[in-house]
């Protein structure tokens, strides 16, 4: 695992949005209120669909000519699973017994979702790629989000 303090350009917009998240989901299964819930599983499902199309855009394409690939690939598949859950849940209403189950499934697979790219993806990255290229990919991923989701709060100071 790269230290926090290590990260730069891209991989630390990924971890300040996987932060957000994670932040998000611990309020989405234990918030009691289920219009608080509905509120915060909007910014959530906005957030993690804006991360994910950026990744796809800026963060995956790093790996192409490299060993990691199948981790990339891999890691673009799990999004499709937790697009799933979430629109799984958007179609439930958050007063609904099935509410709290789905909403434990998403933050589990999110959670392990993240783990393996803040492993093997981030390692690689910082490993094999210079600080410029970090850089220059955080930008355009950056980017992208501000296009994707300009309502989004971003989180800036990479
Ligand atoms: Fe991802
Ligand atoms: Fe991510």
């Amino acid at each position: 695992m790269v230290p926090y303090g290590r990260l730069e350009g891209v991989l630390r917009v990924v971890k300040r949005d996987h932060q957000r998240v994670v932040a998000l989901l611990a309020s989405l299964v234990t918030q009691a209120d289920p219009i608080l819930r509905w509120e915060i599983f909007d910014d959530l499902r906005r957030t993690l669909n804006a991360h994910a199309r950026a990744e796809r855009a800026a963060f995956y394409p790093l790996f192409d000519s490299d060993r990691l690939l199948p981790s990339a690939l891999k890691a673009d598949d799990e999004h499709s699973v937790i697009a799933a859950i979430t629109d799984e849940l958007a179609a439930t209403r958050p007063f609904a017994a099935s509410w709290y189950e789905l909403s434990k499934q998403l933050r589990e697979q999110v959670e392990l979702h993240f783990a393996s790219e803040e492993g093997a993806l981030f390692e690689a990255a910082h490993t094999l790629l210079p600080a410029t290229t970090l850089r220059r990919v955080g930008d355009q991923m950056l980017q992208v989000r501000r296009e994707l989701a300009p309502d989004v709060t971003l989180l800036t100071g990479i």
